[in-house]
């Protein structure tokens, strides 16, 4: 916790109620920027995510030598360099709290012949680069970082780059996009393959940009893609949907507070990210989509949530890539359910903004929850008749511990405090605003 701390408690609240747009997607817009930075041409996005991680996003991209430039809300235009013109940044490039953003930016700048240092707050210097810089080091890129694979980074770009053929070892969507990214200035074709899927951004955006790319479903349920080198990207059109993970918080609070019924508009809904919603229909949640349509390349509709009844549900294991950043949020529904819920296969949860497993079971423990640790996971013992609240919870730099844990107190008997609510800006910083206007009652913590 740093010494300018923000608590905030969540308060019970009346029925929320009210239609809302919640902000642009994180993932596909660190995305944009970092592609319209290679692309060729003038890449025009609306709709960006105008929150902590990205804008850093955007002052690497610039730094490498692309121009970035605001032109209204979420309107951003970006003058690429063309695939290997980045050139070498003047300063130190400081990610903030951007596990996506450093790690993607690495593999992007990986097979350019420049040098970058790379560092972030003390959430992400904890984080391991090593899954990233290690792959990397097949296209002919070298590093330098700390024991453990830790920031700061320097990483040098291949001189002659190679072609890699690799199997991503975890469920990693960022460790796949650093290598796809970095296939762009290497000769030859590259190949990466994963066991499991993860959300597919990168390569949708790749192909929107004219990389060649192919996608092909491997019989253990896997995928390869091979991309092919030294690419001609060229700048197009980006429409941001709306970001599920965000619309995620304002989803469970209207679930678990008494009479609430809300819209919420234009949320993205590919299926690598709707496991949350998959699973809150399991739990009984009465949540429906409508108005599904296609913009740029991507499914969204709008999704209609009225207040629920929930019970205990096992989560497929198989299913936790869909829903990786939305475990935070579902433990909460979780203790607001009749019955236990199970969750397992969360390894990959240790290593998020914080250990996310270990911070989660804290804050229902302090609010009075029941939870059994598991080695790859946790169960969480629901209280139909109300979640006692009234503990103070520790955020560990986590954005998403700290909204999770504000929208329990929004339906617990007593009030939930977050020890700090500074987080919360790396990705969605109307968030109070934007709760408040549906009824959600937040006091100074
Ligand atoms: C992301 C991938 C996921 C996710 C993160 C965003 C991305 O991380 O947790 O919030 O945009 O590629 P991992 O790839 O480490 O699972």
């Amino acid at each position: 916790m740093s010494s300018a701390a923000r608590p905030l408690k969540g308060c019970r609240s009346p029925a929320l109620a009210g239609a809302v747009t919640v902000p642009g997607d994180k993932s596909i817009s660190h995305r944009a920027l970092i592609l319209g930075g290679m692309a060729l041409g003038e890449t025009r996005i609306t709709g960006l995510l105008e929150a902590e991680d990205v804008l850093n996003t955007a002052e690497a991209v610039r730094a490498f030598g692309a121009l970035v430039v605001r032109q209204g809300p979420g309107a951003w235009k970006v003058s690429g360099t063309g695939v290997g013109g980045w050139r070498r940044p003047e300063d130190v490039l400081d990610f903030g709290n951007s596990g996506t953003g450093s790690r993607l930016v690495m593999g992007a700048m990986a097979t350019t012949p420049v040098t970058a240092v790379f560092t972030g707050d003390a959430s992400l210097r904890k984080r391991p680069m090593g899954r990233v810089l290690e792959p990397l080091k097949l296209y002919g890129a070298e590093y330098d970082a700390r024991p453990g694979g830790l920031m700061p980074v320097t990483l040098k770009g291949a001189v002659e780059a190679m072609p890699a053929d690799y199997l991503v070892p975890m469920a990693s969507a960022q460790v796949k996009s650093a290598m796809l990214l970095a296939a762009l200035n290497a000769p030859g074709r590259s190949r990466i393959t994963q066991k499991t899927l993860t959300r597919d951004h990168t390569e949708k955006m790749l192909k929107a940009f004219g990389a060649d790319i192919t996608v092909e479903p491997l019989a253990d349920g896997g995928e390869a893609i091979t991309i092919g080198g030294e690419a001609e990207l060229t700048a197009i059109s980006v429409a941001v949907p709306r970001d599920p993970s965000s619309a995620a918080f304002a989803i469970v609070a209207a679930l678990i507070v008494p009479g609430s019924d809300i819209l919420l508009h234009d949320v993205l809904l590919n299926p690598r990210r709707t496991g949350l919603f998959t699973t809150l229909q399991e739990m009984g949640a009465d949540l429906v989509i409508v108005n599904e349509r296609e913009s740029g390349g991507e499914k969204i509709g709008d999704i209609k949530v009225r207040a629920s009844a929930l019970k205990g549900v096992e989560v497929p294991p198989e299913r936790v890539p869909d829903m990786i950043d939305e475990f935070p949020v579902l433990s909460v529904a979780a203790a607001f359910a009749e019955g236990n819920t199970i969750m397992r296969g969360l390894e990959e949860l240790r290593v998020k903004e914080s250990d996310r497993l270990a911070a989660i079971i804290a804050g229902l423990r302090v609010n009075g929850v029941t939870v059994q640790e598991l080695e790859d996971g946790m169960v969480v013992q629901g209280f139909a008749d109300g979640v006692p609240g009234g503990g103070k919870v520790t955020t560990h730099m986590d954005h998403r511990i700290a909204m999770a844990f504000l929208v329990m107190g929004l339906a617990s008997k007593d009030p939930v405090t977050v020890d700090d609510t500074a987080m919360i800006a790396t990705s969605f910083p109307e968030f109070e605003n934007l709760m408040g206007g549906l009824g959600a009652v937040f006091a100074a913590g």
